[in-house]
């Protein structure tokens, strides 16, 4: 396949300026916690999306990619909800919201090359996002990819693309990790005040492997689920008299969710509450070197997910069993969930081994074959 720049080069008729990129990635835990203003520990992926770009001295945007047919040529303040559609709102998205967010920016002209598995949970379109915000702060002399403060603001216009022109509720924690990211590190990321600190996540010392299982379930008709459990979270709030969440965390559970009107509302809460504590507790066995620790917590993350929280599925749920019962030291769902991908900590030696257990156990269950890959802690967002 030619490379990036070739291909901007023919469909433009001019280089590209540069080529950016940013990654996906997996949280570690801390899941459904970011818009509860929690605590969450992402680590960037291996794959990453790429955008080739060029700074235009108009407001036109042209929008193309090298994985899909469809490509869009939309200005800038044509730019609103749902406008355009389909996938090229993440990367219009980016451009209005920087602009709402006062930054001089002007048109692009852009192609994409996305390598971070769609649908798979894994945040393709954050990657995607941020690899244009980048491209966006050096092309129109922003300056923001040079520090932490300035990523902070990239991460929330790409948070701003996705929540009102994709039209997804989602909260920031995908962009975050987008952004923070760095080689060899977990990244605990605080969503309240938007604090990051980097948590050394080096498992080839340890002999060990995070496998990631992309289950090939789609997570299509969940769109109003994820939706449904924010708004949960915002009502238990709302009724609890916080501003978020995670404000009741370290209060007695018990008198908390008693104060909760309903089942429903008393377990969306025990998971956001518990959940929020796990994570801390994970930075800390890390910290120590106890995986069986880490291992113990991802299970229990996951069992809170399934039981409380309601946003596993059978995918999901078959890949932690398969890996627990062939001895991980622990597995979980990660991201959204409702299908996407499932993480499990295991010995290097015995990751063929649990890879073909969870392969056998799909197809005697007559599921679509998943798709398991070993990733190491890897970078941010930057110009390539
Ligand atoms: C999706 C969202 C994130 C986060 C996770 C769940 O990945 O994009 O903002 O809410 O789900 O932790």
């Amino acid at each position: 396949m030619p490379r990036l720049p070739e291909t901007f080069a023919a469909l433009y008729g001019h280089a590209p300026d540069g080529v950016w990129s940013a990654p996906g990635r997996v949280n570690l835990i801390g899941e459904h916690t970011d818009y509860n203003g929690g605590l969450a520990l992402p680590i960037a992926l291996p794959h990453r999306t790429s955008c080739a770009a060029s700074a235009r001295d108009d407001d036109v945007l042209r929008i193309a990619s090298l994985q899909e047919e469809s490509s869009v040529e939309v200005r800038i303040d044509e730019v609103a909800a749902g406008q355009p559609s389909g996938w090229t709102a993440y990367v219009a998205g980016v451009l209005w919201a920087l602009r709402e967010a006062g930054y001089a920016v002007r048109g692009l002209d852009v192609l994409v090359d996305g390598r971070v598995p769609l649908g798979a949970g894994l945040s393709s379109s954050a990657a995607l996002e941020c690899s244009v915000a980048a491209a966006a702060s050096d092309l129109f002399g922003l300056g923001l990819m040079e520090s932490a403060e300035g990523r902070e603001a990239l991460a929330t216009a790409c948070q701003r693309a996705e929540n009102d022109v994709a039209g997804a509720p989602t909260g920031g924690m995908d962009q975050a990790a987008a952004m923070h990211c760095t080689p060899a590190h977990a990244l605990r990321l605080d969503c309240r005040d938007g604090a990051t600190s980097q948590v050394p996540f080096d498992l080839e010392a340890h002999g060990v492997v995070l496998l990631v299982t992309d289950t090939r379930a789609s997570h299509a008709l969940a769109d109003g689920q994820y939706g449904a459990r924010r708004d949960s979270c915002e009502k238990a709030a709302d009724l609890l008299g916080v501003e978020f969440l995670r404000d009741v965390v370290g209060r007695p559970l018990d008198e908390t969710l008693d104060a909760l009107p309903d089942d429903e509302l008393r377990r969306r809460t025990r998971h956001v509450v518990t959940e929020i504590d796990r994570v801390d507790a994970v930075v800390d066995a890390l910290r120590d070197g106890d995986l069986d620790e880490v291992g113990r917590l991802f299970v229990a993350s996951h069992e809170s997910l399934r039981d409380d929280y309601e946003v596993s599925c059978t995918e999901l749920d078959l890949v932690v069993d398969t890996a627990v019962a062939q001895g991980a030291f622990g597995a979980r769902m990660t991201g959204g969930g409702f299908g996407g991908s499932a993480i499990s900590l295991v010995r290097a030696d015995d990751v063929d081994r649990l890879s073909s257990a969870i392969e056998e156990a799909f197809a005697q269950a007559r599921l679509t074959a998943p798709v398991s890959f070993a990733v190491t802690a890897s970078g941010p967002a930057q110009r390539d």
